[in-house]
């Protein structure tokens, strides 16, 4: 399985700090929020990631993150030029892809807590799985309807009137189909190549899994300012009161065994003095007990 991670936009909700780059590599309490997707991949076992974006926020992603090796990671880079839609991640990408199948997230989405629902997505080796979540405003994302069965009947793009209050978040498995499904899509009068029509297509052939995502589950938005703050307070918060880092890459490197002790303490090493070098000197001391 590979991974993509969809971290551009005109983010023009963003303004000003958009003039400069993107939004996902804003501050969400301690780290950018671009961590807290790339995190997702990583705990789903994903080692192979592909990182797509404008021009301008491409340099500060490879600053960030380099080749991945550091984090026993694959990432490679890929240029949207123009914001055309989610669903060209997957020609942009094609290569990437491979005969593999493909896992997208976008940059801005972020998830907390028991990551089952997407574990058990990452076991089907055919068709797609798409997620579910319960939300106070439908009409600004995907929609999904189900019928009385709880089948899923129809996935709409921000709906005017929304048939349902699930909304699809920004976190999608595919089998490799996705790639032809995503070539043969004609622009939404948006203008855009919708991630909606893709799954409107496995729906069709029989072949999407909608699964509801509970509710001990977080799922953040993070388009605006009030939102992003809103994040920044609640990660603050878990992480004040636990002393434990969320989405920190390196300890989840270590965690998942993508990089050893060896690996580990030679990051820290390259880091600065400061208080998340002292988070992980903490882990690698305890390990070493
Ligand atoms: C996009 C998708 C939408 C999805 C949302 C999740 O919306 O088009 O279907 O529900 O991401 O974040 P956008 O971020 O473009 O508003």
């Amino acid at each position: 399985m590979k991974g993509i991670i969809l971290a551009g936009g005109a983010g023009s909700r963003m303004y000003p700090i958009s003039q400069l780059y993107s939004k996902q590599l804003t501050l969400i309490y301690d780290k950018p929020l671009i961590y807290y997707p790339v995190s997702i991949l990583m705990l789903g076992g994903i080692k192979d990631i592909l990182i797509i974006s404008n021009e301008e926020t491409i340099p500060f992603y490879k600053k960030l993150f380099g080749d991945g090796s550091g984090l026993g990671l694959k990432i490679e880079y890929a240029l949207q030029s123009a914001p055309n839609g989610i669903a060209e991640s997957f020609i942009l990408g094609a290569d990437f892809i491979g005969k593999d199948g493909a896992t997208l997230i976008l940059g801005d989405n972020i998830f907390y807590g028991k990551l089952d629902f997407f574990l058990k997505a990452l076991e089907r080796t055919r068709g797609a799985t798409v997620f579910g979540y319960r939300v106070t405003d439908p009409e600004r994302y995907g929609i999904v309807e189900f019928d009385v069965s709880g089948k899923a009947i129809s996935i709409e793009e921000k709906p005017s009137k929304p048939k349902s209050d699930y909304a699809v978040p920004g976190l999608y498995v595919y089998d490799n189909s996705v790639v032809e499904i995503s070539k043969n899509l004609k622009p939404s009068p948006r203008g855009e190549l919708e991630i909606t029509d893709v799954n409107m297509e496995y729906l069709k052939r029989g072949e999407l899994n909608v699964e509801i995502i509970s509710r001990g589950v977080a799922w953040l938005d993070t388009g605006t300012p009030e939102s992003l703050l809103q994040a920044s307070n609640f990660f603050g918060a878990i992480e004040d009161r636990q002393g434990l880092k969320v989405a920190c890459l390196e300890e989840i490197a270590l965690h998942m065994d993508f990089i050893g002790m060896k690996e580990f303490e030679n990051v820290i090493s390259d880091m600065p003095k400061c208080a998340y070098r002292e988070y992980l000197q903490k882990i690698f001391t305890d390990r070493n007990k």
